[in-house]
């Protein structure tokens, strides 16, 4: 069941059905995106502060613009990288983090890149793109492992350059026009059978993520949306709540406490 947006008593009754939902479940999966780092300051893409000067990020993510200027490219990721470093976990992070260690099987799987879930302590996440901060060879040299760590938040040089052959590096992320490594697929498919399927901070618009809600509810999970505005997968969700990710966790924190959850 789902309601149309601004239109809070349905919202609260999508709330309820969600309450309803956690309260029953052993098993819970989340799929997030830059929805939920939006509170912490973590611009999203597809909102008014996407734009990084004047460049939208299909435009830059992706392996044709790095090969064409990995300068720009990097430019753009290490301004990231500075803005991300002085964000902290919003209360939608804590939420979760603490949801990922009260349900006997959980997994969050995130498109986002920043790390916050980590940071806010969640346990078994899936980094559906990758992370900013880890970065691999661009030219995938033998004596480089596929990717490692690098927590380098503003650079000596940029591009910055592989330590194993003296090429570039590139960020650890997933390009547009690029695949989900298998063994990342693999976990996410494995996750789909949970009994509750949460997609939050997500406009549902970036395959194959934004299709990971429909493949749970064909698995028999129920589906609930927390996202700000409609998405292309409202209407085939079970609930969909209309609100800020950082407010409508909390409440539903709340309220699954106080339901002895
Ligand atoms: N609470 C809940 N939802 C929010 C909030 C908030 N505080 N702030 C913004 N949103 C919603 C927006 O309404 C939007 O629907 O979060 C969604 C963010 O959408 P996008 O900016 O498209 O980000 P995302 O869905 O994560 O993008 C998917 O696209 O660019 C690629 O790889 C990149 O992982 C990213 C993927």
């Amino acid at each position: 069941m789902t309601f149309p947006v601004d239109n809070p008593e349905a919202s609260d009754a999508a709330s309820d059905q969600i309450v309803r939902a956690l309260a029953g479940a052993s098993s819970l999966t989340v799929l997030t995106g830059a929805g939920v780092s939006a509170a912490s300051g973590v611009p999203t893409f597809r909102g008014e502060e996407g734009l990084w000067r004047s460049h939208r990020p299909e435009r830059l993510a992706t392996p044709e613009a790095f090969s064409e200027n990995p300068r720009l490219v990097w430019e753009w990721y290490q301004w990231r990288k500075e803005r991300i470093a002085a964000c902290k976990p919003n209360r939608a992070h804590e939420v979760i983090a603490e949801w990922s260690h009260r349900y006997p099987a959980f997994t969050l799987i995130t498109q986002n890149v920043d790390g916050l879930h980590e940071r806010a302590g969640t346990r078994n996440v899936v980094r559906f793109h990758g992370s900013i901060w880890e970065v691999s060879c661009w030219n995938g040299c033998r004596s480089s492992p596929a990717r490692w760590p690098d927590h380098t938040v503003t650079y000596a040089e940029l591009p910055p350059k592989c330590p194993h052959c003296g090429g570039l590096v590139r960020p650890g992320v997933v390009w547009f026009g690029e695949g989900i490594a298998s063994e990342t697929l693999e976990l996410a498919a494995r996750a789909l059978a949970n009994d509750v399927f949460l997609t939050i901070g997500t406009s549902s618009v970036v395959y194959p993520a934004a299709s990971l809600s429909s493949a749970a509810k064909a698995r028999g999970a129920f589906t609930g949306e927390i996202n700000l505005e409609a998405t292309p997968v409202s209407a085939q969700l079970d609930a969909s709540v209309h609100g800020a990710a950082e407010v409508v966790l909390d409440e539903l924190s709340s309220r699954c406490d106080d339901s002895g959850r």
